[in-house]
């Protein structure tokens, strides 16, 4: 499962099922990337429309997936709530 180095196999199921999660969140990242690549160069109006909408519907994956790390990982919520964001 994504970059993860170690013996997977002995992860706990709750650590497989974050890693899960924060590796979709990289990637929705990386979608959200090449949708505004593209938009910035297309010049046809109606492919640019379309691939807004795509990159937005990324966006709302991401903030899913950031959410359900906060709710499984304590120590990444008291982050956050540190970083007053
Ligand atoms: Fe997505």
């Amino acid at each position: 499962m994504g970059t993860y180095e170690e013996n997977w196999e002995k992860m706990s199921d709750k650590s497989k099922d974050l890693e899960r999660a924060r590796q979709s969140f990289i990637e929705e990242f990386e979608a959200i990337n090449w949708y505004e690549q593209r938009i910035e160069g297309t010049g046809d109006p109606e492919l640019k429309k379309i691939l807004e909408h795509n990159r937005d519907e990324e966006k709302e994956h991401a903030a899913l997936l950031f959410e359900y790390v906060k709710k499984n990982d304590p120590e990444q919520a008291d982050a956050l709530k540190k970083s007053d964001l």
